[in-house]
């Protein structure tokens, strides 16, 4: 067995962490031979909650969970991390986007950021889902300027998920039979959820588009039921989502780890390098490879008119949105 890596997860008394540490805890994330020592970070007022959660996991009785670290002090969470989970911050509320979470949340990942850069091992792979999550990665990754821009990445796995889900409902096949869809840009309501590029494998392979046969579905409904999916769970629950975001994250980090299979890409917010004329310098959800714990944007994909006016919508709302967060650093 390989020694154990420690691994962080802030908010961990939340919503999303209580179905998220059971995953990481039982080999899904890491592999099913790894050790893990889990450092699980949260406010002061939140440590009677925390303390529940770790007789938890030590209740769940799983043997690749050596040891667990709950604290609220970020030098103790991020000591030596291999991998962050950096779920902790506001969620937002009915009638809401998750950009106006942007000044109650983007102060976090600037001090976490910080605290990454002194305390966290430099190969840290760092997943940020609290919200607003590209932005927040962005912020986080200027703040811990030792550690490679390329290991802060956000995520935009639910956003796959659902649009994968949607397709598989609306063709009747099991969810794993469709594969690349894209989701790009931002995770917001100006996201392009885009089946273009995705393929079916039921019965040989063919388009997404070809098996769907109805292009305006596509570029209409689809799209608005991917964008707005997580107010739709808000309306509903009261809370946001939870169990499908820990999913989500168990997944991105997994592929992180691990690599992308054969043949498939996957979308999560990376630094942007313009590629697709997206603007640079935000982070932004793109199809990527994974190998080597390095991802690579794939290139050379065919944007038609439509697309690229969806790109170019998610993109300039990036840009505001970094603008606005940097001004809130500033202060
Ligand atoms: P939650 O309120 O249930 O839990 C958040 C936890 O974070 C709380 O326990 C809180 O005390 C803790 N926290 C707050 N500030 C902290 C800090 N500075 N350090 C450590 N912990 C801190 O919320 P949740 O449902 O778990 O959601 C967490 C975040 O994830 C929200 O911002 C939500 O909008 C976001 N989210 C993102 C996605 C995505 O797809 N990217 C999906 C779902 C939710
Ligand atoms: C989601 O997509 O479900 C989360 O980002 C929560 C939200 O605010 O929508």
């Amino acid at each position: 067995m390989p020694e154990p890596i420690r691994v962080v997860i802030t908010g961990a008394a939340g919503q999303i962490a209580y179905s998220l540490i059971y995953l990481i805890g039982n080999g899904d994330v890491f592999g099913k031979d790894q050790p893990l020592i889990l450092s699980l970070l949260d406010i002061p007022p939140m440590m009677d909650v925390l303390n529940g959660v770790v007789m938890e996991i030590y209740d769940c009785a799983l043997p690749l969970v050596r040891e667990v670290i709950p604290t609220a002090d970020p030098a103790v969470a991020f000591k030596d991390v291999e991998a962050a989970f950096l779920v902790g911050a506001m969620p937002r509320k009915q009638g809401m986007e998750r950009k106006d979470l942007l000044s109650a949340n983007v102060k976090i990942f600037k001090a976490q950021g910080e605290a990454l850069d002194k305390f966290a091992k430099k190969t840290v792979q760092v997943l940020v889902v609290g919200n607003p999550a590209n932005t927040n990665a962005l912020i986080c990754s200027k703040y811990a300027p030792s550690i490679p821009r390329e290991n802060f990445s956000a995520m935009t796995r639910l956003d796959q998920n659902r649009a994968q889900s949607q397709i598989a409902v609306r063709l009747n096949v099991p969810v794993d039979k469709v594969k690349n869809v894209i989701i790009w840009g931002n995770h917001s309501s100006t996201q392009f959820p885009d089946a273009r590029h995705a393929i079916v494998e039921s019965g040989g392979t063919v388009s997404a588009e070809s098996a769907i046969k109805d292009n305006t579905w596509l570029t209409t409904e689809f799209v608005k039921t991917v964008q707005t999916r997580g107010a739709a769970v808000i309306a509903a629950r009261k809370m946001s989502s939870a169990m499908s975001a820990a999913k989500a994250a168990g997944d991105h980090m997994r592929d992180i780890w691990l690599g992308t299979p054969s043949g498939q890409h996957v979308s999560m917010g990376v630094i942007s390098d313009g590629s697709y004329g997206a603007p640079k310098d935000v982070i932004f959800s793109f199809p990527v490879t994974i190998q080597n714990r390095k991802w690579t944007i794939v290139k050379d994909l065919p944007i038609n008119d439509f697309a690229r006016n969806m790109l170019d919508a998610t993109g300039k709302e990036l840009e505001e949105e970094r603008q606005e967060a940097l001004a809130v650093c500033e202060n």
